[in-house]
């Protein structure tokens, strides 16, 4: 979910609007906004999208400078209007947006319920909103606020949030201050973007930084008062923490679509020049060598690993896959990719020796940071490979490298998977140079690192080939993505890019295992790509191919440019540039990439934004 909050001088309404619309990748099955007029609440929420919202609000312009807006993925509650943020309490004093989960909020709703609130909604959010109404109806409550130095608003947020189990990032008023608005973080991000008399808070940088790039990171029980034309930060348990401000690294023009027509198709575009980004200054040819500036502290720890641990979650984790390959090739260190959400709750073994790579584009998916702190609280190093600057993951971690492929808006991950893939590849060369990998194997896979921008120039103008494929495949329900080494988890992501955003039902398996099951769904005129560019399985897979197009399977087949034979056994043949083995992924998930996207096309889905997903996924 994406929450925005405005308190200052100029209207607040279409501040929140727009700062939604910038938050929706992060959910859009329903949105709110509330305002503070003359002491009460005007909220206006509806099911869908911002844009849906702004039509229920219609021509209705308010000058109210103060408010709170959400834009909603749901967790507790369907997506309905009544489960839409702002929530109030019983009272109708306290109303709020919430991101996270609370997860005692069965028992605090009996409780509060025995108490004589009533709800409207299945949310947990209503909840935090009845149990601050409760405090703030307290008889004590001013007294006690008083003693503590604070007013009663701050007092009963602080006790409410004190009772709370589970994660939040939450924008709250009360009626009786009209010119107050506090925030609070615990496990889900919030950050105050301090402008000219005026504040913004928000789940982002996205909804910020039109109207200013100073900014504070709240951290974990942290909450801010906004009071006119200041703020303080204190915990919940009302010790006052002074706050440094940050410049928030993030432009407009980098969030505009510019001539594309879906985020998604830009940002496979840019992979050219994301990949340049990404690697520069990073390699040094010249010594085969790998110079990651992030991770300069821990160059003992790296010297010295035994095993490695990476963890992510979707798109992330297909990225580690292809890192655990990796780093045992190239760098002969065992290596493991474990979902982020398993890894957490499987009491994971962490001996001396152990590092743990967090990989997460966003920085903020709640079950990789759970999946950090466990192996923190283990005592391993934990590294993230990240791509939002400043993000919950890149600050929790130990060190790191960023990504540096800017902000990714649509939902369906591209650039990051191969901004991933290609930090993951100079830290295994970097990693395998300090072991056994030869000067001379090293400076050649670096050379042709440094080319893989060019190869994804020549693989991106397949385009309207693999619209075309797209296109005579479109109606078949079922797809398989086959491959083997490090083009299994290439075929994994191909199938996820297909099935998330065209909803194609579509699989993705290691080649030989088909025979052991998934073989039996092979009909007459199933798609099956083949993920089959050179390598020392090569011919391996020319016998998976075989035996699906004998059982009638239709073969979409990848191959490298230089391939003569290979067309003999493909319906439909995509060859792309060749780079050495380990490098090819980079190359090969590209036509993958188009396929899924011009399926969705075809189908008139929303690319950017497919249905029941988020981009950013801060529940557990
Ligand atoms: C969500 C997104 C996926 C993404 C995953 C991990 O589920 O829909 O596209 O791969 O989160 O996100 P992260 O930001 O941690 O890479």
């Amino acid at each position: 979910c994406g929450i925005v909050a405005y308190i200052g001088e100029k209207e607040a309404q279409p501040i929140l609007l727009e700062g939604l619309k910038r938050l929706e990748y992060r959910g859009y099955d329903s949105a709110g906004v509330s305002l503070l007029v003359s002491k009460s609440f005007r909220i206006r929420k509806t099911t869908g999208r911002i844009t849906a919202l702004e039509a229920e609000i219609g021509k209705e312009t308010r000058h109210e400078s103060l408010g709170i807006g959400h834009t909603r993925w749901a967790t507790h509650g369907k997506p309905t209007t009544a489960n839409a943020h702002p929530h109030t309490d019983c009272s109708g004093k306290i109303c709020l947006v919430h991101n996270g989960i609370i997860e005692n909020y069965a028992t605090l709703k009996k409780w509060l319920e025995s108490k004589g609130c009533t709800f409207a909604s299945e949310t947990d959010t209503e909840v935090i909103a009845n149990l601050i109404g409760y405090f703030y109806s307290s008889e004590n409550g001013d007294g006690d606020a008083e003693r503590e130095g604070i007013n009663k608003f701050e007092w009963a947020v602080q006790q409410a949030l004190r009772e709370l189990v589970g994660t939040y990032g939450l924008a709250i008023l009360c009626s009786d201050f009209p010119d107050m608005l506090i925030g609070a973080k615990k496990g889900s991000p919030l950050i105050l973007g301090v402008g000219e008399n005026e504040y913004i808070v928000a789940s982002d940088a996205a909804a910020i930084v039109e109207h200013t790039t100073q900014a504070i990171y709240l951290s974990d029980n942290e909450i801010v008062t906004i009071k006119g034309n200041t703020f303080r930060t204190k915990t919940i348990d009302n010790i006052t923490v002074s706050k440094k401000l940050s410049e928030l690294e993030f432009s407009l023009g980098e969030i505009a679509l510019e001539g594309y027509e879906h985020y998604m198709q830009k940002e496979i575009a840019e992979q050219v020049d994301a990949l340049s980004t990404c690697m520069n200054g990073r390699i040094d040819l010249a010594g085969s060598r790998v110079v990651l500036g992030g991770l300069s502290n821990y160059l003992r720890d790296l010297a010295r690993v035994k095993r490695i641990i990476l963890t992510g979650c979707g798109t992330a984790w297909h990225a580690g896959l292809i890192g655990e390959y990796l780093f045992e090739q190239l760098a002969r260190i065992p290596a493991e990719v474990e979902y982020a959400s398993e890894f957490r709750y499987r009491n994971p073994i962490i001996e001396d020796g152990t590092i743990v790579i967090a990989i997460s584009q966003s920085g903020e998916t709640a079950d990789t940071l759970a999946a950090i702190e466990q192996a923190k609280d283990r005592g391993a190093p934990v590294f993230g490979l990240v791509n939002v600057v400043g993000s919950t993951i890149a600050r929790t971690t130990d060190a790191g490298v960023y990504l540096r492929v800017g902000p990714e808006i649509g939902v369906a991950s591209t650039k990051a998977f191969t901004a991933q893939v290609t930090v993951l590849t100079m830290l295994a060369i970097e990693l395998g140079r300090r072991r056994h990998l030869s000067q001379s194997d090293a400076h050649g896979l670096l050379e042709d690192m440094l080319n893989l921008p060019e190869k994804i120039a020549k693989a991106l103008k397949l385009s309207e080939e693999i619209k075309r494929i797209a296109k005579a495949n479109i109606d078949q329900p079922n797809w398989l993505f086959l491959g083997r080494g490090l083009n299994y988890p290439v075929g994994l992501e191909g199938a996820l890019k297909l099935k998330e955003i065209s909803y194609i039902h579509a699989e993705g398996l290691p080649a030989a295992e088909m025979k052991h099951g998934p073989i039996a769904l092979i009909s007459e005129g199933m798609p099956a790509v083949f993920v089959a560019t050179q390598s020392s399985n090569y011919d391996k897979i020319i016998g998976n191919i075989e035996e699906v197009r004998a059982r009638g399977g239709r073969t979409i087949v990848i191959a490298s440019e230089g391939d003569e034979q290979i067309a003999d056994y493909a319906d439909h043949l995509i060859k792309v540039p060749e780079v050495r083995e380990p490098l090819q992924p980079v190359v090969n998930v590209i036509p993958l990439q188009l396929l899924a996207y011009h399926a969705a096309v075809l189908k008139d889905y929303d690319v950017d934004k497919p249905r029941n997903l988020a981009k950013s996924v801060t529940v557990e």
